[in-house]
């Protein structure tokens, strides 16, 4: 059962005359209480296909369902999504207003939708405080007191205290070091089955999304080129693209991305190792196995 759903969706940019196609027709789904994740390397459009979801963007093209209802046009369902959809930034010291106190940021999240007084809220916020792993000794810390675990915490608290159905996380351990990291995985893992949450995981880091993921979507500059089971997609993956982010080290993906412009037809054309004229033609997806999808002519 799928909670979100985006059919053809495009969020392009304009910058000095040229045209970023940062999202361009893409088609994903977020499975009802599993982790769904959106993987590729950086610049990719990972986190601008966030941020149309949550409708800090509007789209330039396609439709967005969130719970069987149209979402597209965001002012018109800007709190309908605001209920159900909330993200975790990579870096909370961006996100977290510098000027407040924890109770502060959490009192002013709970009360964009509900009508609270302080001592009521304050309840709730120790409660969501503590369910991130904080106890009441942060409560009137600013940012800059907290370590970043801490901040992340305070961040995953944020986004949960209006009970949202969906938890987008965009990189949300890429600023920790690794056992922070591991505590903070755990503890998304934990917080995913108490309160019944369903995840849009984003990533560069394989090894990480091979830990947390139920379902994988592979994105290439603004498309989708592969997508299917975890299982199923590091067991047979079959696009280029996805089997060079499985062998590739972050170095190699990093100077390789600088390189890889694609013109018409298919995306990764230009650093595909199978290329064939053909490949001037945009490929449809193929399902080539129950639930995996690959966009390639060729596989
Ligand atoms: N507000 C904006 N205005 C203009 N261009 C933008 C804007 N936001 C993103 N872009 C461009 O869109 C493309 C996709 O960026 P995006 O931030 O979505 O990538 P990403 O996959 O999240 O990368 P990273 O892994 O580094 O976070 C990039 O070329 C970026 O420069
Ligand atoms: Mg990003």
């Amino acid at each position: 059962m799928n909670i979100v759903e985006t059919k053809g969706l495009k969020k392009y940019f304009k910058r000095k005359k040229q045209l970023i196609k940062a999202v361009d027709g893409v088609d994903i789904f977020i499975k009802k209480k599993q982790v769904t994740a959106l993987v590729g390397e950086s610049g990719c459009g990972k986190t601008t296909l966030a941020k149309t979801l949550l409708g800090f963007y509007n789209a330039d093209g396609g439709r967005i369902i969130l719970e069987d209802k149209d979402i597209t046009r965001i002012r018109e369902n800007y709190s309908f999504v605001r209920e159900r959809i909330q993200i975790v930034f990579q870096n909370p010291s961006l996100s977290i207003d510098p000027r407040y106190t924890v109770f502060r940021t959490l009192l002013e999240t709970l009360r964009v939708f509900k009508k609270v007084s302080i001592e009521m809220a304050k309840g709730t916020i120790i409660d969501f405080l503590n369910k991130a792993g904080l106890d009441e000794t942060c409560l009137y810390l600013y940012p800059h007191q907290l370590s970043g675990g801490q901040a992340q915490r305070v961040s995953i608290a944020r986004a949960l205290i209006n009970n949202p159905r969906v938890v987008i996380l965009d990189e949300p351990t890429s600023n920790l070091d690794v056992s922070t990291t591991v505590k903070i995985i755990d503890l998304l893992a934990e917080l995913k089955d108490k309160e019944s949450l369903s995840y849009f995981f984003i990533s560069h880091n394989l090894k990480l999304i091979a830990k947390v993921a139920d379902y994988i979507f592979v994105m290439y500059y603004g498309k989708i080129v592969e997508c299917g089971p975890k299982d199923i997609l590091y067991r047979n993956p079959l696009h280029p693209y996805t089997k060079l982010l499985i062998e590739a080290s972050e170095y190699k993906l990093k100077s390789a991305y600088i390189q890889g412009k694609s013109k018409e037809g298919c995306v990764f054309r230009g650093r595909c190792a199978i290329e064939k004229p053909h490949c001037e033609v945009e490929p449809e997806a193929k399902e080539v196995e129950p639930g995996h999808f690959v966009f390639c002519h060729y596989i």
